[in-house]
């Protein structure tokens, strides 16, 4: 029997592959080694946002050097019908976005692949396009539904009467741009054919969709493809659902015979695998003289594609963040020429969490009220739209003990108050939320000689440590040492898990192993299966949800209006934390991206092209290691048996989420400066300091 003080879960345990990746023995999508004949493709994407491609010439002298194909609409293999319009590659003629793929090549080098894509003649009628995201755009429209299946507009009591009839009001707008993920490792697949079958290594966050999306393209089952994803560098959303390099490397190697390697290049990430939407997002509060908020209301105006409909779901969180009697939220969208946004961490809450959380901080500073109190007196008791009670939420404890830990209660809540040298310096607060999610999932166990058990899941682990939780959760639950635990992940033809993604891996995935090594154990068989569904169906409610506190002190140059962000702090109460080691990174680098959100990153629109100029990581900004100075993470004990059976709430993207709204309320607080347009660059401070 194994002890709690034994128990693997909870332990602090280095992530089981670490050695591998050190050494460099751990394969990514482009390196496995798949034989001598393995070609290159290059695709050549398009230089106009909107038009046809009416045809594609190959320079005789450049196809002669060592290229074996070169496809597009007019000679691609016809596809099955996509539910995901954007891996409909070459069925048609008709040009969406710029940097859309409008030809593949592929030559036995990577070189000449390149340099034949360069030299391609592309054919096409361009046609006037659309990229400018504005308020008072004509083609607005309310979605019927907003990610994933929320209803896009809430609303109860009667918010312009409590407006009108309050003492005291906030009403701004805050605008967020279009944001880039950047995977350390691009997007990326070799693919073969081995008879009929196909075969991809492919970076993804979920190997069975992409088999099942991929094989369905081809005319295939998914059980006649078989994806491989041992090791994936980061992903953030954007390898959620197969992309294109996926279906172009796949077509390749029917085409030429071959096995074929596509690995984008970093700019390509710019257009071909999503992007957050830039938001436009206006909050009125009113409030009693006290400080008790009488109406929430949260406006948010965003893009999606002309191929998809891809609605954020950024007002979201705002539904159950604070009470409030009278309250309304609501998305518009519009259509534009551009490529389809899609998920990044936190989607919605991310950007929402912005436009709440500074106008809160807009809010306290009119009542003359600490922001920290400002929020504890609007404490819901249950969900303020759903009524559903709760199953836990520590949001307040977060906010005290997190004050406590970074130093608050000293503050000066005067703007400008403190210089040191040529340095303003200031402190801000935010909260956090992220949903508790779990998703059906199977997992499999086997007895192997010597005392030692093969777990098998189809997950992936994005580095974030999920094959070291996993086995972790696997060792409790078969009361054994971790040592005795194989993990088997990366693999569709394994049992069926559900995507790395919407922080819900380790609960869904932990479900799953818990129940098949309980039920190994239980039955004493060699082997035991166990699908989660019907427990997930049963245990399905709202009110679940992590939340956090964020701290941020920031000292920003007199004479130059530099930020500088010398703490950045965050107090989750994530119920149970499964390995405070790895969970530790994953806060950290969700704040690290919140600080990118904050002060550095945006995808700036060139409306004349209809595309994004900045891209690649000289001209797309993201924190590095000398902007970040004191960076903490650190939880409260929460327990919550109403979750899974670990007890745990997702923690990959809450630490994103509030960060960036810190930092701009310490900007203010520093300065006196409300930056209401992310990032809080250094011409929009300047000129007001
Ligand atoms: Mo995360 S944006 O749900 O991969």
């Amino acid at each position: 029997m194994t002890t709690t003080a034994e128990r693997a879960v909870g332990q602090p345990i280095g992530r089981v592959e670490g050695p591998d990746k050190v050494r460099g023995a751990a394969r990514y999508a482009a390196e496995y080694p798949v034989g001598d004949d393995l070609a290159y493709a290059w695709v050549a994407q398009s230089p106009v946002a909107r038009g046809t491609l009416t045809d594609v010439t190959v320079d005789p002298l450049v196809e002669a050097d060592d290229v074996l194909a070169v496809l597009w609409h007019g000679n691609a293999p016809r596809l099955a019908e996509a539910d995901d319009p954007e891996l409909a590659v070459f069925q048609s003629d008709r040009i969406s976005y710029r940097g859309q793929a409008l030809a593949l090549v592929v030559a036995r080098t990577l070189e000449a692949a390149r340099r034949a894509a360069a030299t391609l003649q592309l054919d096409i009628e361009q046609e006037p396009h659309d990229s400018v995201l504005r308020t008072d755009h004509p083609e607005l429209y309310t979605p019927e539904k907003v990610n994933p299946n929320f209803p896009s507009d809430t609303a109860s009591g009667d918010v312009e009467a409590a407006l009108a009839g309050a003492p005291v009001t906030v009403d701004v707008t805050y605008r967020t741009p279009p944001l880039h993920n950047s995977p350390m490792e691009p997007h990326a697949t070799t693919a073969l054919w081995a008879d009929d079958d196909l075969v991809l290594y492919d970076s993804n966050q979920h190997p069975p969709g992409v088999a099942a999306s991929i094989g369905g393209l081809f005319g295939l089952p998914a059980d006649r493809v078989h994806v491989i994803t041992e090791h994936v560098g980061g992903g953030f959303g954007s390898k959620g659902t197969a992309r294109p390099n996926a279906v172009l490397a796949a077509m390749a190697a029917k085409v030429t015979g071959r096995p074929v390697r596509l690995a984008l290049p970093r700019q390509a990430l710019f257009s071909m695998v999503g992007h957050r939407t830039p938001t436009i997002q206006r909050v009125r509060l009113a409030a009693t003289a006290d400080g008790h908020l009488t109406a929430i209301d949260h406006d948010v105006v965003e893009q999606s594609s002309r191929l998809f409909e891809f609605a954020e779901q950024t007002a979201v969180s705002t539904r159950h963040m604070y009470a409030a009697a009278n309250r309304r939220t609501g998305h518009r969208l519009v259509r534009l020429d551009m490529p389809t946004p899609r998920w990044m961490r936190a989607p919605g809450e991310a950007p929402g969490m912005v436009a709440l959380e500074c106008a809160m901080d807009e809010l306290a500073v009119v009542l003359d009220l600490d922001p920290i109190e400002l929020r504890v007196r609007n404490e819901p008791s249950v969900e303020p739209e759903s009524g559903t009670p709760f199953s836990s939420r520590h949001y307040v404890e977060c906010l005290r003990r997190g004050a406590e830990r970074f130093g608050w209660h000293d503050r000066d809540p005067r703007p400008k108050q403190r210089r040191e040298g040529d340095w303003w310096i200031g402190t801000g607060v935010a909260g956090a939320t992220y949903p508790t999610m779990a998703q059906p999932s199977t997992a499999r166990v086997r007895r192997l000689s010597g005392d030692s058990y093969e777990v098998s899941i189809a997950a992936t682990d994005l580095g974030t440590g999920a094959r070291t939780i996993l086995t972790q959760i696997a060792a409790d639950a078969l009361e054994v040492p971790v040592s005795q635990v194989r993990m088997r992940i990366g693999d569709s033809t394994l049992p069926r898990a559900s995507v790395a993604g919407g922080s819900s891996g380790s609960a869904s995935w932990g479900w799953a192993v818990t129940g098949a090594c309980r039920s190994l154990r239980e039955s004493g068989r060699e082997e035991a299966t166990f699908d989660s569904s019907e427990l997930i169906k049963q245990q399905e409610k709202d009110g679940k949800h992590a939340f956090g506190a964020h701290f941020a002190e920031v000292r920003v140059d007199a004479m130059t209006g530099e930020v500088r962000v010398s703490r950045l702090f965050g107090m989750y109460a994530a119920g149970r934390i499964l390995n405070p080691r790895t969970a530790r990174s994953q806060f950290l680098g969700g704040m690290i991206m919140g600080m990118g959100m904050a002060l550095h990153e945006e995808s700036v629109l060139d409306p004349a092209q209809g595309t994004w100029v900045n891209h690649d990581l000289a001209e797309y900004h993201i924190p590095v290691h000398a902007d970040i100075e004191s960076i903490e993470a650190e939880w409260l004990d929460e327990q919550d048996d109403q979750l899974n059976p670990m007890g745990s709430k997702g923690i990959g993207e809450i630490g994103i989420v509030g960060s960036p709204a810190a930092i701009l309320n310490a900007i203010w607080h520093a300065t006196g400066v409300r930056v209401r347009d992310l990032p809080a660059r250094l011409d929009k401070i300047l000129p007001h300091l």
